[in-house]
């Protein structure tokens, strides 16, 4: 008897599958995510007990690390985040917001990568004309760059095989559709099998793919966390799309560290690399002012400077209001509590608000002393001091922990011209006296206020 194909309910957020509609997904738990798809008819499962077939296994000695070549990009802050180049076969995925860049750094990147590749730039998005456009915009000309503008995946695949390019870009994953699946392109099963059907080809004749995906509303990747698992690298690029930085994080890379960042700045002729991310990061603080502190956070092996900024006023309303961009809110509420219960600062009757300056996400504890202290100058309405740093974890007790990578830290301050460092009292004590700048080493939450002077 012939299956039937069925209706299922799929999880848009993180590709449970139900066949029945809940309003809230029982594996993740957010609300309205479930969307109904059509699930054509399985095939029948290979019998139990065969012989195995096709691959044996291999002795791991015997593997050899082959393809370990990268590719260049010609973009700098781009190698570092993917560890150091496009490695062979990888299939990379590039998320963010609209109108974030994702395009316009895969089209500028084609100049350089096109004086020995070949190019597949394959859009669902725009056409030709707009593509060569924006390409004219980036002065990128090159030969070995072929546009495609498809949105049928059995076409794009077949040019995988016909062109035999050397690197494939497809913007977007979203606008791609496989004829064999119903369901409209974009949703969770349409984009999981187009993802799934370029990993075979791509892990077959081994070209790396970059792939574009939009976010939804929640920042996340449309489609099912599936889709993560799928790729090798997961790259999101963020910024605030109203001042010109964007930030280029690695979220998962199976050949390479996780925690690298890109900066870059958007101009009129794409993006350009930002080498000094710190300074612009500091770029117009306000000097002399109660309520911010500057912050060195490690951004994998670089060390970067922020301004927190914090404001506490009283509260208007029956409940203090909470705030944070770009720092942890519960972070937030948990430092409020230990300033209270361990430093007798009270913040119960005021509303407190953090903000990180540039865009950044503080997610490092070594953030929670200078979040700490920009709390306590608007609180006091004391000025930190323009020439101070700070970076330490706090503990429950109010005490300040040790945290990796001082030394770095402190010459990232020192080279951008800050004299004064509050740093852990147990970091102190392994590093060696500095002539350019005043270490403090603070055990307590009390300690590193009182230090200020
Ligand atoms: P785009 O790469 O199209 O974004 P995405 O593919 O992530 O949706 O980015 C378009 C934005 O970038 C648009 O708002 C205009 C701006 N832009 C510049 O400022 N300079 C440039 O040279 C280019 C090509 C775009
Ligand atoms: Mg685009």
């Amino acid at each position: 008897m012939p299956a039937k194909s069925k209706t299922v309910y799929l999880c848009s957020q993180c590709g449970f599958e139900s066949p029945k509609w809940y309003g809230k997904c029982p594996s993740c738990g957010e609300w309205n995510t479930l969307i109904e798809e059509f699930r054509a008819p399985e095939r029948a499962a290979p019998a139990a007990g065969r012989s195995p077939s096709g691959r044996a296994a291999q002795r791991i000695g015997s593997i050899s690390p082959q393809g370990e070549k990268r590719f260049q990009t010609g973009l700098k802050e781009l190698d570092r985040v993917l560890g150091g180049g496009i490695v062979h076969g990888a299939l990379m995925l590039i998320g963010g917001d609209p109108g974030i860049g994702k395009s316009t750094l895969l089209l500028q990147i084609c100049q350089y990568l096109g004086r020995d590749l070949k190019i597949l730039y394959v859009s669902g998005e725009e056409s030709e004309r707009q593509i060569k456009l924006r390409a004219d915009r980036l002065r990128v000309d090159s030969d070995n760059l072929y546009v495609l503008c498809e949105t049928d995946m059995e076409t794009v695949l077949e040019h995988f095989r016909a062109d035999a390019p050397d690197l494939v870009i497809v913007d977007s994953i979203q606008t791609m559709n496989l004829a064999g699946v119903a369901s409209s392109s974009g949703s969770v099963t349409q984009v999981r099998e187009c993802t799934n059907a370029i990993m075979r080809e791509a892990k077959s004749a081994d070209i790396p793919v970059f792939i574009v995906g939009h976010v939804n509303k929640d920042g996340a990747i449309a489609g099912p966390k599936v889709m993560e698992h799928i790729v090798d690298c997961v790259l999101y690029f963020e910024g605030d799309r109203n001042t010109s930085y964007r930030i280029l994080r690695c979220v998962k890379n199976r050949y390479g560290s996780t925690n690298e960042i890109g900066v870059f700045e958007m101009r009129d002729r794409g993006l350009y690399e930002v080498e000094n991310a710190s300074k612009m990061l500091l770029d117009g603080r306000p000097t002399n002012v109660s309520g911010t502190c500057v912050a060195c956070v490690m951004e994998g092996t670089r060390p970067l400077l922020a301004e927190v900024q914090g404001l506490v006023s009283p509260t208007g309303f029956g409940n203090p209001r909470r705030m944070a961009t770009g720092f942890d809110y519960n972070r937030l509420s948990l430092l409020l509590a230990v300033l209270e219960k361990r430093g007798g600062y009270f913040f119960s009757n005021l509303d407190a608000y953090v903000n990180v300056v540039g865009g950044l996400r503080l997610d490092e504890p070594a953030a929670d002393l200078p979040v700490a202290l920009s709390l306590i100058s608007s609180l006091k309405d004391r000025a930190v001091g323009d020439e101070v740093i700070a970076f330490g974890e706090v503990g429950l007790a109010g005490e300040i922990r040790s945290v990796t990578n001082a030394e770095s830290r402190i010459g990232e301050a020192v080279r951008l011209g800050f004299s004064r460092i509050l740093l852990p009292y147990h970091n102190l004590r392994s590093l060696p006296k500095r002539g350019d700048a005043e270490l403090i080493g603070v055990k307590t939450l009390r300690d590193a206020y009182e230090a200020l002077g």
